[in-house]
């Protein structure tokens, strides 16, 4: 696993810097990393664990789980949602996220799960992630800012 004590930001926000020390999102990071043993991935090999904290104070994760048909796979991201809406209901909320892997390879969320992530997540919650150069935190709303969404009229 990347080191989580030296984690960079993509941003030069020290709100973001605040929150990548937080201890409670480090020890988010580390049950994503715990997760991610659990990953079914004999395809891409690429093993993907995800750990969301809810506004309830709740900790939901998830793993990649792939398919012999490739395309049905699942992501980790949208597993871990998957289970939380089923365990807390449409009304939960989600104010961190952390993504691992087993592969020490950087793995940002993918685009599908950033946006089925934002149906559920607030703007300012921190997403904790592998990047190249070692564990990175940034604000959803950076790595999604114009998530498509439904408003009602
Ligand atoms: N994967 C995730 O679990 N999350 C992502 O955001 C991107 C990719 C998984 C899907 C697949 O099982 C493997 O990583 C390789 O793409």
């Amino acid at each position: 696993m990347n080191d989580p004590s030296t984690t960079k930001t993509a941003s030069a926000a020290t709100e973001t810097d605040k929150a990548a020390a937080e201890p409670a999102l480090l020890r988010l990071f580390e049950m994503a990393h715990e997760a991610a043993q659990r990953a079914y991935a004999p395809y891409s090999g690429f093993r993907v664990g995800a750990a969301l904290r809810l506004t309830n104070g709740a900790i939901v994760t998830g793993v990649n789980v792939e398919n012999a048909s490739y395309g049905l796979t699942i992501c980790a991201e949208r597993s871990a949602l998957v289970r939380a809406v089923s365990q807390f209901g449409p009304e939960m909320r989600v104010e961190a996220i952390a993504i691992a892997n087993l592969n020490a390879a950087a793995s940002p969320p993918c685009g599908a799960c950033r946006q089925v992530l934002a149906e559920f997540t607030e703007p300012e919650a921190v997403v904790i992630f592998p990047a190249a150069d070692g564990p990175c935190a940034v604000p959803f709303h950076e790595l999604l800012p114009l998530a498509f969404a439904i408003k009602p009229k």
